[in-house]
C-alpha cells in the first residue's frame, strides 16, 4: 500500500465497490505499515487555516482524506513537497522526523489520521529550528 522506509509516501487503499457504493477496509497487516494506537480525526476547518506546523520525535502515521481535500506540506529537513489529498482512498504515510504543514481545507474535508503511538507531548518537535537540529544530528 505504501512504500516502506520512505519519509513520506502516497497510496491508495482497496475498494471494494458495487453498485451500493464504495467501502475501504484497513486491516492488520494487509493494509497498515504500523499496529495503529490512536485514532482522531479534524473537521471544521475554517476557510484559511493552517494546521500542523510540527514534528513528530518517533510516531508514525497515516492521513486519509475521507471527505474533501487539503494540502499536506512535507519537510525532511532537505527538501519539501507538496501532497495534495483529494480521494478518500488515498492515503499519505508519515513517518518519524518529517516537518509537516497542512493547508488548503475544503469546507467538507475530514482528515483521518492514524496514528502508531498514544499523544504525548514529548513526541512533538514544534520549532522548525530545532527540528532542522535533531535532523542534523542523525
Ligand atoms: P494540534 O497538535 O495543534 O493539531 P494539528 O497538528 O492538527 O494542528 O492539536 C490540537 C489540540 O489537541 C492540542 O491541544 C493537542 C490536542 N490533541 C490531543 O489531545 N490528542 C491528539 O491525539 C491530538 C492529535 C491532539
Amino acid at each position: 500500500m505504501t512504500e516502506a522506509g520512505a519519509k513520506w509516501s502516497l497510496g491508495r487503499l482497496p475498494v471494494r465497490a458495487d453498485e451500493r457504493g464504495r467501502l475501504v477496509a484497513i486491516e492488520g497487516e494487509n493494509g497498515l505499515p504500523f499496529p495503529v494506537r490512536r485514532i482522531y480525526y479534524l473537521y471544521g476547518m475554517p476557510s484559511g487555516a493552517e494546521r500542523g506546523f510540527h514534528a513528530h520525535r518517533k510516531l508514525e502515521q497515516l492521513a486519509i482524506a475521507v471527505s474533501g481535500s487539503c494540502t499536506f506540506v512535507l519537510d525532511d529537513g532537505s527538501s519539501r513537497e507538496e501532497v495534495r489529498l483529494d480521494r478518500p482512498d488515498a492515503c499519505l504515510r508519515i513517518g518519524p522526523a518529517v516537518w509537516r504543514e497542512m493547508r488548503d481545507f475544503s469546507a467538507d474535508c475530514v482528515l483521518l489520521v492514524l496514528a502508531s503511538e498514544r499523544f504525548e507531548d514529548g513526541d512533538y518537535i514544534r520549532d522548525y529550528d530545532e527540528f532542522l537540529e535533531s535532523v542534523r544530528r542523525k
